[in-house]
């Protein structure tokens, strides 16, 4: 390999960078368009233009083998799934539930999720002090597990194993080691409890199994189908709903201009805070055919890691205040968090209407927003947030948007 290929010894995955990876990114996007990570042995792209482009190039970049950093999670946990898939096989699968997670859908859905969003809000916000994680599981994993039609009394063996999953996505490892167990006691509960006989009809895993049934997949894709829709939806809102909480609670005047247009502003305040704090911030793609990534010549059968966690940083897209937090920040829904080309997110309505729905619950609400002391970090190989966020609320004299004044309950949850 030439001397004058761009590399670096960075270790990426080590604890100190998860905590905070910006600087290393700021350096990485000025070493190259690609840089070869050597601890590693793949490539990462770190800069906002080139991932877009990588997105768009499905023949030259694929995702099968190509996902996650080791063998083994290439094949026994990704192979076969939707996020895994190329060509012909991706479109099959993505085709299933396409039509429960188009707009049109979950449109039909706002008036439940809305109501649980007052419900959740109500509670937690009662005694003026909550866990932003907490609110943000409860609200997310009642409406993926109703969704999917998984029993209540699994709820915990699936948010342990949605993010060990992510965890086995990254290199060797203890955390990777450690995960392994739990994401696959996820796995074999998905098996167990996804069975024609225990789901209903009108939930997505019925929807998967009409599917079978219909010729149009095959038996052994059900399961690895539903694992991915709910691994993919549940830690990845989570972390993103309670990042905007508490990006929103460090910046009391965008919890301003946020409150007094709710309905303008809850979704742009969203996407910038999953721009700037991406809850998956890299996924990999291997080279099916050599390509040049802004002069830097790759070869088939390398690796390149897609920095999505990067490019919500980039100078080049979002110029010289990159990092700040700003809700009226023009076209921030193109950030990269949630992928692009034919992998983009299958639940981007959804994850909206969920966050939407809190924010807006929350704005009818609280009219001030604070953190009560430092968020404690989670450290996972791919997924990047928060485990605890202390927030507390001052609740508005006036009624709420549900048009009922919040009744103090004894058992909120508080910390
Ligand atoms: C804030 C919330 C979310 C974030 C940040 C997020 C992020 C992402 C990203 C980055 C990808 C692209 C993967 C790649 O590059 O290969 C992706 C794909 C996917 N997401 Fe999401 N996601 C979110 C919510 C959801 C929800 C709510 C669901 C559904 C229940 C979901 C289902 C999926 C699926 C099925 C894929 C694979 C699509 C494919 O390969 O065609 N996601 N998501």
């Amino acid at each position: 390999m030439s001397a004058l290929v761009p590399s670096s010894s960075l270790a990426l995955f080590d604890d100190r960078v998860l905590a905070d990876p910006y600087l290393s990114y700021g350096s990485l996007r000025r070493t190259g368009a690609a840089v070869r990570l050597e601890k590693y042995g793949v490539w990462a792209i770190p800069r906002h233009a080139d991932v877009a482009e990588i997105l768009k190039a499905p023949d030259i970049f694929g995702s099968e083998g190509g996902i996650a950093l080791t063998v083994l999670a290439n094949e026994k946990v990704l192979g076969g799934t939707v996020l895994a898939a190329d060509g012909a096989r991706h479109a099959k699968l993505r085709r299933v539930l396409s039509k429960q997670l188009a707009p049109r859908a979950i449109k039909a859905l706002a008036e439940r999720i809305t109501a649980r969003a007052e419900r959740l809000v109500d509670q937690y916000t009662a005694l003026g002090r909550f866990n932003a994680l907490d609110l943000a599981r409860h609200m997310v994993c009642d409406t993926v597990m109703e969704l999917m039609g998984l029993p209540d009394a699994d709820r915990d063996v699936l948010l342990s194993g949605a993010a060990a999953t992510f965890d086995v996505f990254g290199p060797h490892g203890d955390r990777y080691q450690q995960a392994l167990p739990l994401a696959s006691r996820m796995v074999e509960m998905l098996h167990e409890k996804l069975t024609r006989e225990n789901v209903a009809q009108e939930s997505w895993m019925g929807a998967i199994f009409e599917a079978v049934d219909a010729g149009l997949i095959d038996e052994g894709d059900a399961v690895p189908l539903a694992s991915a829709y709910t691994a993919a939806g549940i830690d990845t809102t989570v972390l993103g709903l309670a990042d905007c909480l508490v990006q929103l609670a460090r910046h009391p005047e965008q919890w301003q201009i946020l409150r007094r247009d709710p309905i303008r502003w809850a979704v742009p305040a969203f996407h910038e805070s999953l721009r700037l704090e991406a809850p998956i911030q890299g996924f990999g793609r291997l080279l099916i055919k050599a390509a040049d990534v802004g002069g830097v010549r790759l070869d088939a059968g390398e690796q390149v890691w897609l920095l999505y966690g990067s490019a919500g940083r980039d100078p080049r897209q979002w110029g010289d205040k990159a990092d700040a937090y700003d809700i009226r920040r023009p076209r921030n829904h193109q950030h990269l968090a949630f992928g692009g080309g034919p992998h983009l997110c299958a639940g981007i309505p959804l994850a909206e209407l969920q966050v939407r729905s809190i924010l807006r619950a929350l704005a009818a609400r609280c009219t001030h927003l604070t953190l009560d002391g430092e968020p404690v970090r989670v450290l996972n190989n791919l997924l990047r947030g928060y485990s605890a966020a202390a927030l507390t609320v001052e609740l508005s004299l006036h009624t709420s948007a549900s048009g009922r004044t919040p009744e103090p309950r004894q058992q909120g949850p508080v910390l």
